[in-house]
């Protein structure tokens, strides 16, 4: 099931998004004890990681019982400006009573092919699938960017992560023009798409145009990466502004 819901501004739209994190993650716990959620990094969703960390939604969450993940991780120190997890630590993680192993950061220090390993043999550990598990089932949620190009998490155009079926996480090569080479971690299409729940995070005008494309009817194969997030028994949503939608039909 794919639903878009349009908020008028990024406050509503982060609003919109501490809210559905707070449901998700009490419907989880009260139905397995524990909830699993993917960040997405990038600037979007920080308002919304911020928001959580107020009485009115940190009040509601039994931390204690949740565990954070990464959709992707530049590889670089855990300090580091660039990293997805120091974002997310100033923003919400230091703020709140997670107990320390709860907290499962992709090692953006390690070598890019170790540190993706290390996360793989730490996703294999927590979502242990009994051996006659038909559907294996990764996160609660999955929270998920929109990036100009298409791309999702670290998962960009042309990409040979894009292929990657047997691996959950893997390392990513990539080019910023004129920035040098950066690698980095991300979830493959396989681990997302396992998800209960995928949820997109889209603001400002400046994504309207690749949003209009990712959101156009399918003509043939998906060109775009963020076209290939396609749940295999989970949910899709996504939380747009207005400004965003501006060049939807
Ligand atoms: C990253 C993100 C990336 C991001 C999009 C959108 O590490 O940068 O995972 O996929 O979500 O590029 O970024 P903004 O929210 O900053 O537009």
């Amino acid at each position: 099931m794919t639903e878009k819901l349009v908020y008028p501004d990024a406050q509503s739209l982060a609003r919109a998004t501490a809210d559905h994190f707070v449901t998700q993650a009490r419907r989880a716990i009260q139905q397995r004890g524990r909830f699993s959620v993917a960040l997405a990094g990038g600037s979007t969703p920080k308002a919304a990681y911020t928001l959580l960390t107020h009485p009115e939604y940190s009040s509601q969450l039994a931390w204690q019982q949740i565990h954070i993940f990464w959709g992707d991780e530049r590889c670089v120190p855990p300090d580091h400006l660039d990293s997805n997890y120091r974002m997310a630590w100033e923003a919400l993680l230091r703020h709140v009573p997670l107990p320390p192993q709860n907290i499962h950061r992709m090692p953006g220090e390690l070598p890019p092919h170790q540190a993706a390993e290390a996360y793989q043999v730490e996703l294999s550990g927590f979502f242990a699938f009994p051996a006659s598990a038909r559907q294996h089932q990764t996160f609660d949620l999955v929270l998920l960017g929109l990036g100009p190009d298409g791309h999702t998490a670290s998962l960009f155009p042309g990409s040979p992560a894009l292929e990657q079926t047997d691996r959950w996480v893997t390392a990513v090569e990539h080019r910023h023009p004129p920035a040098p080479l950066v690698d980095r971690l991300t979830l493959t299409l396989p681990a997302i798409n396992a998800a209960a729940q995928i949820v997109f995070l889209v603001s400002g005008a400046g994504k309207a145009g690749i949003l209009a494309q990712v959101l156009a009817p399918p003509q043939g194969e998906p060109r775009l990466p963020a076209q290939r997030v396609q749940p295999a028994s989970g949910e899709l949503l996504w939380l747009l502004d207005e400004a965003a939608c501006q060049d939807l039909p």
